[in-house]
């Protein structure tokens, strides 16, 4: 009898742990379906950004308005945004269209840093048909007046403004630096989150010395860094209601499983789909299904937070523990 792969993330029923994470390889109807006939369980569709959103909700503000000069030269600041076709109307379009092919759920996703106007689009997504919405919430604070407290703030004002527009389950996305991480997930699930993607990568610019400028460079993921979310969905799993989404160094069958063991409900991937496309999907499924009978378990749920904070053998090892041996122990090899 085969394994059952079936699992439960905010409260969708999904075939398997495979969900294809929001990047380029969701980002059209035809590169969907075939992510979906190649076997990925859900679909997050590329971010809808509050700055595409700001400056459409001021465009047509300013359009209708006031017809001045200012707003000819102000479209020129976003000429990025001009060029790129995934504006808010387009983006539903594709929310429409995506749940009308599909059968598996389509988690659409919102991406930005500051409560505003723009949050609003969220009850659009839901009226477009979105099974979930992802809020991406993506922010580098430079300000020494700002303390963590203001920021954390910040993030739990966005995600309860956020959860009044919808109705549908709520994911946060949000990278991993946080002084106190299982106090401010706890937050985010006070303030209305159903499920944490974990974690962001931030984007760290680099400095051309040619043109002496900030350039920021989009590479694509390596396999360590799944170890970060691992850890942190190890501790959390069993100290929150969450549903919980690994996404960040998701390359092979054994980086599902080790997601599933630490407590995850779903593996995101991008990556590895930008590198080897959505056939790749095919491939994992039965190496995944293998290791869980030769592991002796009958199912995604019976395996999953079996190494948790409260259920692995040695909780310490997630905490300082072996730091200072592991470092000591280093051999040049
Ligand atoms: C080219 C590219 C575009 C991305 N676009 C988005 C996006 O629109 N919204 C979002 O939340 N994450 C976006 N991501 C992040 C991915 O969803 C994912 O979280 C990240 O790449 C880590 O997962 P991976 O190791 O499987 O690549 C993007 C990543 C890449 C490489």
């Amino acid at each position: 009898m085969g394994v059952d792969l079936s699992t439960r993330y905010l409260g969708l029923k999904l075939a398997n742990p495979l969900v294809a994470s929001a990047g380029p390889q969701t980002g059209s109807l035809d590169k969907l379906r075939k992510l979906e006939e190649c076997g990925a369980a859900a679909v997050v569709l590329p971010s809808l950004f509050e700055e595409q959103l700001e400056h459409d909700q001021w465009a047509i503000h300013s359009l209708y308005e006031h017809q001045t000069e200012a707003f000819a030269e102000s479209l020129s600041y976003f000429p990025e945004m001009e060029d790129y076709n995934t504006g808010p109307r387009t983006y539903l379009q594709l929310v429409r269209e995506s749940k009308q092919c599909l059968k598996i759920p389509v988690i659409a996703s919102l991406n930005g840093a500051t409560p505003g106007g723009w949050v609003h689009y969220a009850k659009e997504i839901q009226s477009a048909g979105a099974d979930a919405l992802e809020l991406n919430i993506y922010f580098v604070p430079t300000d020494p007046e700002m303390t963590s407290a203001d920021v954390e703030r910040r993030y739990v004002e966005l995600i309860a403004s956020v959860r009044r527009e919808v109705s549908i389950p709520l994911a946060v996305k949000v990278g991993p630096f946080f002084s106190a991480i299982p106090h401010v997930m706890r937050q985010f699930a006070r303030a209305g989150a159903n499920g944490l993607v974990l974690f962001n990568r931030y984007l760290e610019p680099d400095i051309e010395l040619d043109n002496l400028q900030f350039t920021p460079r989009v590479l694509l993921s390596s396999r360590h860094e799944l170890w970060r979310p691992l850890r942190w969905i190890a501790v959390l799993r069993d100290q929150l209601d969450l549903s919980l989404a690994v996404t960040s160094g998701v390359h092979f069958a054994e980086d599902v499983l080790k997601a599933i063991l630490a407590g995850a409900d779903v593996a995101m991937m991008t990556s590895l789909l930008l590198r080897h496309g959505p056939e790749t999907i095919r491939r994992l499924l039965p190496e995944i299904s293998h290791w869980l009978e030769t592991g002796g378990y009958s199912s995604i749920e019976q395996m999953k937070g079996s190494m948790s904070l409260k259920n692995c053998p040695d909780a310490s090892q997630l905490e300082r523990a072996n730091y200072m041996k592991a470092l000591t122990s280093y051999t040049d090899t």
